[in-house]
């Protein structure tokens, strides 16, 4: 007998939702378009401290760069407003906004003030041109920066951080030295950050890096949710985040455990121990952000922060601190992506399969809950784009 034809895949409607982004490019320029107008970490503060310097990165499933004037950082769609040439193609520099094109030059405004023989081109000045890039909201909070497309009426960055930003200022300090690196990863954003918020695979994936002493015992580990955002620890007591929290606003706070801090949408801050030598332990901070790209496609973007989070000791002392901490930032990023390695082939391989998800995922509540409360969130933001404006007052 003929073997039975395979059924067709199912179609993108019956894709399961949270996935539909994951499988089918209009569902993702949708989902982008909303997800665009969230305050979405884009570099650290010091990448774009000196003037003029520039950072390139993707927000809303478009290229945008940020880039310092002086005192302040502005930020933009990355395509000239002449011919739509990209006005950055390096990951980051520093200098004048020119297009390479035909050498418009714009100014911190975004205005194309400096056009090459404008009158013989155009007949007019520049400024009769009123040619300009597309400005994105920026703000930087704790050495980080933050980036949304205009968004009136839409809530500030201190906000959406809520309780999360006194945990944020703690972990990742303005001042610290760091490595970035960075890898594109044929998988939907979606997967690589379920994977940050997932504490059931580590043995069954990480083995030979954090897998040796088994599962995870659900009592040790505690989660927190803050607004939009949560959180994860393996500190002991009743409850422990919260004594966390108060350490942060009170400046107190130094590290003792496992704390990872997760920003909806794309945003991971790891802190971890990585050795204790002479007595005094030191600790790094990974802050992680998968670009969205494509349907199935995003950009990995690590950054490796120097602790330890703890006051600097004097003497011969601090001078041993300096050097051990030297060694640490050389190991860890060897283990981090090598970790971050294996993260990836899972979700590649979820990546493979996408367009059969029909269900909704089975999550543990003892170990993927914070899965479920991103895709809360996620449903709900989607949901909040579809909504119409709300009518502006007669002027
Ligand atoms: S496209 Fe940029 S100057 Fe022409
Ligand atoms: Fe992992």
């Amino acid at each position: 007998m003929p073997a039975a034809p395979n059924a067709p895949a199912p179609g993108p409607a019956e894709v399961a939702a949270w996935a539909r982004a994951a499988s089918d490019p209009a569902a993702f320029a949708a989902e982008q378009q909303a997800l665009g107008r969230v305050w979405t970490f884009l570099c650290l503060d010091a990448e774009v401290a000196e003037d003029g310097q520039w950072f390139r990165t993707d927000l809303g499933g478009r290229s945008v760069f940020i880039q310092r004037f002086g005192d302040r950082l502005r930020g933009f769609e990355n395509v000239c407003a002449h011919r739509f040439h990209p006005i950055r193609r390096e990951r980051s520099g520093k200098g004048a906004v020119v297009c390479a094109f035909h050498h418009w030059r714009y100014n911190a405004e975004g205005q194309a003030l400096g056009i090459p023989v404008c009158d013989e081109a155009y007949g007019c000045l520049p400024k009769q041109l009123g040619a300009r890039l597309k400005s994105i909201e920026v703000e930087a909070f704790a050495g980080l920066v933050f980036g949304r497309f205009p968004h009136p009426g839409g809530e500030s960055l201190a906000d959406f951080l809520g309780d999360a930003a006194p945990i944020l200022a703690a972990l990742c300090p303005p001042g610290q030295a760091f490595t970035r690196f960075c890898a594109e990863v044929p998988a939907n954003w979606k997967f690589l950050t379920h994977v940050t918020l997932d504490d059931y695979h580590i043995v069954a994936v990480h083995p030979s890096t954090f897998g040796a002493n088994g599962y995870l015992k659900a009592k040790d580990v505690t989660y927190a949710r803050f607004g939009r955002h949560s959180a994860y620890t393996t500190e002991p007591g009743d409850d422990p985040v919260a004594g966390v929290l108060a350490d942060c606003r009170a400046g107190t706070y130094r590290a003792r455990d496992y704390f990872i801090m997760n920003l909806f949408p794309t945003f991971g801050a790891s802190q971890f121990h990585t050795i204790t030598l002479l007595g005094r332990a030191y600790y790094s901070v990974m802050v992680l952000r998968y670009a969205p790209l494509a349907h199935d496609r995003s950009r990995l973007e690590a950054w490796l922060i120097d602790g330890p989070i703890a006051p600097p000791r004097p003497g011969l002392l601090g001078v041993f601190d300096r050097f051990a901490q030297k060694v640490v930032a050389r190991i860890v990023p060897f283990y981090a992506r090598r970790v971050l390695a294996e993260d990836n082939a899972v979700c590649e391989g979820q990546q493979t399969v996408a367009r059969q998800i029909t269900e909704d995922q089975r999550l543990s509540p003892a170990f993927e809950t914070r899965i479920g409360w991103f895709e809360e969130t996620y449903a709900a933001e989607l949901a909040a784009a579809r909504q119409p404006l709300a009518p502006q007052p007669p002027m």
